[in-house]
């Protein structure tokens, strides 16, 4: 097992749409086994392969359960509506209140190509919703309300090319 860098914002990896795992092997598995690590360790509540480099529909989270794994996920099922302070390991130091379904639905398959579904509200249906978007290369700015997001960028970019605080 190993702990990788995890990618942020500006990285290009993270904008990509991730490639489906076909088949569920050795490697998919000890690329999970490196996840969770990297995971916990982050810490964070979920972690897509993407933000550690690797453009493949697999992500990891633990949302008060011990680390679950998705992969080929299918966003099956939203419903309601809810606002939430919400972060990524992928843009650090930042929260913002982001707009999302109240509940979601997730099926896809684990490390062991058994079917899985995971489903919930509070801080699991908010996890699957957004670990799901990074393998759309979808980071949480995506969700902002228009003028949010325009100032979120431009702090951002400016902190990336060192000429902001
Ligand atoms: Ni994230």
């Amino acid at each position: 097992m190993a702990i990788f860098p995890i990618r942020t914002f500006g990285d290009p990896v993270l904008r990509a749409k991730a490639e489906p795992v076909d088949p569920i092997d050795e490697r998919v598995r000890r690329l999970v086994e490196d996840m969770i690590e990297t995971m916990y360790d982050a810490p964070g509540v979920g972690l897509a392969a993407p933000q550690i480099g690797v453009s493949k529909q697999v992500f990891v989270f633990d949302a008060g359960e011990g680390p679950k794994v998705v992969i080929n996920p299918m966003l099956v099922e939203t419903s309601g509506e809810w606002e939430f302070e919400e972060g990524c390991l992928s843009v650090p130091g930042y929260f913002w209140p982001i707009r999302r379904a109240a509940f979601a639905r997730v099926t896809g398959w684990d490390e062991h190509g058994r079917e899985v579904e995971y489903a919930g509200d509070e801080l699991l249906g908010r996890v699957l919703q957004h670990e799901y978007d990074h393998l759309q290369g979808m980071l949480l700015l995506e969700r902002l309300a228009p003028d949010v997001r325009k100032e979120a960028l431009r702090h951002l970019r400016e902190r990336t090319l060192g000429l902001g605080s």
